[in-house]
């Protein structure tokens, strides 16, 4: 008998940013974020998980071919414990069940698109992984109480355990049992939304996340006046989600990405994510927006300088159009800049 299983998830991209940790090792956030998942079938993770009792002792995982070193109480290890001992639970209540929570385990991942470049694979990574081993333990736990474990991977890992848009509260209690994320609503609930990925850079990101959001907490004075703000924004975007507002919805997110690139350059010695291709994709979709008399398309900015934009289906030829005119992809020259735009996914089921 092999216990084998696998998973995917995929990237999500924050519409409110998470950026910031009221404790590093349980990885609570200093504020609620929300954001959107894109489609299964272009940026994803898929996570195949294998336990066996005549494995050698330890665990064992392979990203993309090359093999990481799991630490037992690394940000991985956790994961893996957090999920076992939800497993020997069961194995308690049944004593019938194979006893895979004391047996090694062999991991393997790959992503479909560059790691590290500011595209969110910890993310789908994390996701895929405790998705793959909750299909393995065959766990009875819902996807949002699986994010309470995706989290401890990566923050922005919880929220990849869903499609459509969906929100990562904060939670209040300190041993972060209410900080976990939910649906706000399914991708079939507003299918026109669509999202293009401008990759500028794939190279692998100057500051991570990590190190990156942790120095903003603690040099940032500005990260406290935007802590004040986001409550009030998750409420309005969660009503233009449901409202299918677009001009709202992109208003929100535009402000938002500004916001969170504010507080990296407020942050000291300041953090730098956009470079100028990111600042002139910003200037274009501001003109886009002025020409067609009304808001067609929102860029946001992660920890590098890719663009996101969405926009509904309708305005896609505009958008494209508009960032083909100024930013022309042409292999023989070489530019480094790439157009792939993305489908949202069907309801994604992490079973
Ligand atoms: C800018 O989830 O990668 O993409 O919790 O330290 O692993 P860690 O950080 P990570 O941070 C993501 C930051 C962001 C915003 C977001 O996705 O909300």
């Amino acid at each position: 008998m092999v216990y084998e299983a696998t998973a995917t998830a995929p990237v999500n991209i924050a519409c409110i940013k998470y950026w910031g940790k009221r404790d590093t090792k349980l990885i609570l956030p200093t504020n609620s974020s929300l954001s959107v998942t894109l489609d299964q079938d272009h940026l994803r993770s898929t996570t195949t998980s294998r336990a066996d009792e005549s494995f050698e002792k330890g665990d064992r995982l392979w990203l993309n071919g090359k093999e990481e070193v799991v630490k037992p109480d690394g940000r991985l290890g956790v994961c893996i414990k957090e999920l076992r001992n939800w497993r020997s639970v069961e194995e308690e209540k049944d004593s019938s069940l194979p006893k895979l929570s004391q047996w090694p385990l062999r991991i393997a991942s790959y992503n479909n698109f560059p790691t590290a470049a500011g595209l969110a694979s910890s993310a789908s990574g994390l996701a895929a992984l405790v998705a793959s081993l909750a299909r393995l333990y065959q766990l009875p736990q819902n996807a949002s109480q699986l994010s309470l474990i995706a989290r401890q991977g990566s923050g922005s890992a919880c929220r990849s355990l869903f499609g459509g848009f969906v929100a990562w509260r904060e939670g209040e209690k300190s041993d972060g049992s209410d900080s976990l994320a939910e649906e706000i609503e399914p991708q079939s609930h507003w299918p026109e939304m669509h999202a293009i990925i401008c990759v500028v850079s794939d190279a692998k990101k100057g500051t991570s996340s990590t190190s990156g959001m942790q120095r903003t907490v603690e040099t940032s004075t500005l990260l406290k006046e935007r802590l004040k703000i986001v409550p009030e924004r998750m409420k309005l975007i969660s009503k233009a989600i449901k409202d299918k507002n677009f001009e709202e919805f992109a208003k929100i997110t535009m402000k938002d990405s500004n916001s969170f690139h504010s507080v990296c350059l407020d942050t000291f010695p300041p953090i730098f994510y956009l470079n100028d291709v990111s600042k002139s994709i910003i200037s274009v979709i501001e003109e886009l927006n002025k020409s067609n008399g009304k808001i067609i398309a929102a860029y946001t900015f992660d920890a590098g300088p890719n663009a996101v934009i969405y926009s509904l289906k309708e305005n896609i030829p505009k958008v494209l159009g508009a960032i083909n005119k100024f930013f022309p992809t042409s292999e023989e020259s070489k530019d480094p800049f790439k157009l792939t735009p993305v489908d949202l996914p069907e309801n994604f089921d992490y079973k």
